[in-house]
């Protein structure tokens, strides 16, 4: 099913990255175990696919589980692992489908346990004709990493004698990122009240718009998103320009 409800509006983002944080405080503020609040957190992304797509937004990238994310004790590890685990699977494979969604991930997947790594594998081949939405997970992923092995295998041409130190420029750099295939995100939204990057997307965020939300990541619903995009249509970009005057 290719058809959208909702014709893309105005100035409307055509990427839109989001730091999925809350789903801890979530919980204990209900005296709950942080794993409901990345249960509830499970649903909330589900939610904002859904949204995403029936706004018409190209693409959507969700910062699931960041590299220092690893640093957690290991139960709250396996505890997320199994979520992703579940996120791949079953009921939302039909949801992909029905809405023609193309899903990928970005991240370290070394890191990642086989079978999750499979899973993921195979989501994408089965996904790849999509023509919908793009979602982009980013799964055991930190943006300084990505840089330095996209330096590293740089460093690996030169070396082989395929490239010249002297045509390395932000195009050629932006190739060997992991995001090659997408534009840049326009919009970043981070729920949970702190206002920082957290070593997501570090290159790709150059000039992407912040709308930062005290709202926890499970209570994040449609019209939160809603207003975090119309905040994005009121923003002048000007990318170091000076501002058009018509
Ligand atoms: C975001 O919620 C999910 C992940 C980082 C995996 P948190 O688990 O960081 O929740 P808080 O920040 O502790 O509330
Ligand atoms: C960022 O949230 C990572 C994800 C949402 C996946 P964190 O909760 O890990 O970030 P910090 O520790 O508050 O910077
Ligand atoms: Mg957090």
């Amino acid at each position: 099913m290719t058809a959208r409800p909702y014709p893309l509006h105005e100035n409307y983002p055509r990427h839109v990255a989001i730091i999925m944080d809350g789903n801890g405080r979530w919980a204990t503020q209900r005296g709950r175990p942080r794993k409901l609040g990345h249960l509830q957190g499970a649903e909330a992304a589900r939610r904002i696919v859904r949204a995403a797509s029936e706004f018409g937004l190209s693409y959507l990238t969700l910062f699931a589980f960041s590299s220092e994310n690893w640093r957690r004790p290991g139960t709250e590890v396996a505890e997320l692992m199994g979520l992703l685990h579940r996120y791949l699977s079953g009921e939302h494979r039909q949801e992909l489908e029905e809405l023609d969604i193309r899903l990928r991930v970005i991240g370290q997947r070394e890191r990642l346990p086989d079978t999750t790594l499979r899973q993921i594998e195979r989501i994408e081949s089965e996904t790849a004709h999509h023509k919908g939405l793009n979602v982009v997970i980013a799964i055991s992923y930190g943006g300084r990493v990505e840089i330095a092995t996209a330096a590293r295998r740089l460093a690996q041409k030169v070396q082989e004698g395929e490239m010249d130190p002297g045509e390395i420029n932000e195009t050629l750099m932006e190739r060997f990122l992991e995001t090659s295939a997408f534009p840049d995100p326009d919009l970043l939204i981070r729920t949970g009240g702190e206002k920082r990057i957290s070593n997501f997307l570090l290159w790709q965020l150059a000039y992407a718009e912040m709308v930062f939300s005290d709202c926890l990541w499970p209570d994040f619903d449609r019209e939160a998103f809603l207003a975090a995009l119309n905040e994005y249509q009121m923003r002048e970009r000007r990318y170091g320009a000076l501002v058009s005057t018509g």
